[in-house]
């Protein structure tokens, strides 16, 4: 079986368009290579609603009869892909109708989904998350990613939810390196102080209601002030260093107010309860379309809709400009040496940088439709997927804490 990639849709709140994201995404990515949509928010329905294909088996024969993850795919049907475009998509439904143990199922459950997913045979597997920051969430997300995160303008509860994502998964992975099995204090001396110390600093910065250390960059800046150039200041800012945000803009609107509503209000939120070092990348926007709603409505993806080609005035420029436009603002991320007492980064750096992007895109691109919207971010998820390392954009597989601890501590 070919390595595959797992990309997590997420956005911490319903409404934002993560379903009609995630199926056209995973469409558009499976004339790419094979690719299985998987519906995790199994409370609604919401994937089995959006595509009319008969649906022979779903997640309720996976949990309640044995049925192998694998027997549980569906594909479109000639009515609705005639060309055959999309052969290689298929998707696993949510069950029929709300069962609560499959909604809210327990830790047994969830591992044998998980296995279940990390077997599937595919280049990309696509999760559409359901909304929350319930464990049932947070354990199936990336270690060091946010996978693809979707927010819209004038949304600001969605838009903070987002960002607590990145908290959430920055934070399970910091607790997983000073857990008290972790391989890490095997490398520094008094490991009971230090299990302590870490532990209570964590706390400390996790709470927003405790104001003495205010985000992560405080807490390495306390540390190094404390320890100097120990391993657990390097731990934690190669935590944080390491992180990779990708976020796409849905029901797009123009620049100044998809930027001051969402990119913004995102960005201020990640840097002043997070961390201003985490690298952050726009993936593109999918534009406010009454055609991707009316798609929606009538149960066909709106992908499945037939277009009209538009012809490309003078292709050579075009393509060089296009090659220039799928990397801009995924540039990897600065790597610090480590022995760097770092100084508090400044947000402001994020925001100039998104916003010059945003109009970079926006000159090229302003008059694309949703069609060319889903071409361009699928390019740059690609060329994300060929230049960095794998925990930079979802992941191989889908880790189990141990798993997590041990591949953490294997390369050093
Ligand atoms: N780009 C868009 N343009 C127009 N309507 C959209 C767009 N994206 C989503 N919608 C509409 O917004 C609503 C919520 O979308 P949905 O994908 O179900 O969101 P979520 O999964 O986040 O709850 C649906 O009615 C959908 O048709
Ligand atoms: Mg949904």
């Amino acid at each position: 079986m070919a390595t595959k990639r797992i990309i997590p849709i997420s956005s911490g709140k319903g409404g934002v368009g993560k379903t009609t994201f995630a199926i056209n995404f995973a469409l558009a990515l499976s004339r790419h290579g094979r690719t299985i949509l998987v519906d995790l928010d199994t409370g609604t329905s919401a994937i089995r609603n959006a595509i009319n294909v008969p649906i022979d088996k779903d997640l309720y024969h996976f949990f309640r009869k044995n049925e192998p993850l694998s027997h549980c795919l569906t594909t479109l049907d000639d009515r609705i892909d005639p060309t055959r475009q999309f052969r290689n998509f298929a998707f696993i439904a949510g069950p029929l109708h709300l069962i609560d143990e499959i909604t809210n199922f327990g830790p047994i459950h969830k591992k044998r989904l998980i296995d279940a997913i990390n077997g599937l045979d595919a280049e990309y597997v696509v999760l559409d998350m359901r909304a929350g920051l319930d464990t049932n969430v947070i354990d199936f997300l990336p270690f060091s990613n946010s996978g693809v995160l979707i927010f819209t303008p004038h949304l600001p509860s969605a838009t903070l939810a987002a960002s607590d994502i990145v908290k959430a998964i920055i934070f399970r992975k910091l607790r997983l390196i000073f857990s008290r099995e972790s391989p890490f204090y095997e490398t520094v001396q008094g490991r009971l102080d230090f299990f302590r110390l870490s532990n209570e600093l964590i706390d400390r910065v996790e709470d927003v209601y405790d104001s003495s250390v205010q985000n992560l960059d405080f807490f390495v800046l306390d540390l190094s002030e404390s320890l100097g150039d120990h391993p657990i200041t390097r731990a934690v800012q190669q935590t944080v260093e390491e992180f990779r945000v990708h976020y796409v803009l849905n029901l797009f609107n123009g620049v100044e107010d998809s930027f001051n509503t969402a990119v913004k209000p995102f960005i201020d939120n990640l840097t002043r309860n997070v961390s201003a070092r985490v690298g952050i990348a726009n993936l593109g926007w999918v534009t406010k379309s009454d055609a991707i709603h009316r798609a929606n409505c009538n149960q066909m993806p709106a992908l499945l809709m037939p277009t009209e080609q538009k012809k490309k005035v003078d292709r050579v420029a075009q393509e060089l400009e296009d090659l220039r436009l799928t990397a801009i603002g995924l540039e990897p991320s600065k790597r610090r040496p480590t022995n760097q007492v770092p100084a508090t980064a400044d947000p402001g750096d994020h925001l100039a940088r998104q916003l010059e992007v945003l109009k970079t895109m926006f000159a090229q691109k302003k008059d694309d439709d949703y069609y060319a919207n889903f071409d361009y971010i699928i390019q740059r998820a690609l060329f994300t997927m060929q230049t960095r390392r794998p925990s930079e954009f979802g992941d191989v597989r889908i880790y189990e804490p141990r798993q997590m601890l041990a591949s953490l501590f294997a390369k050093v």
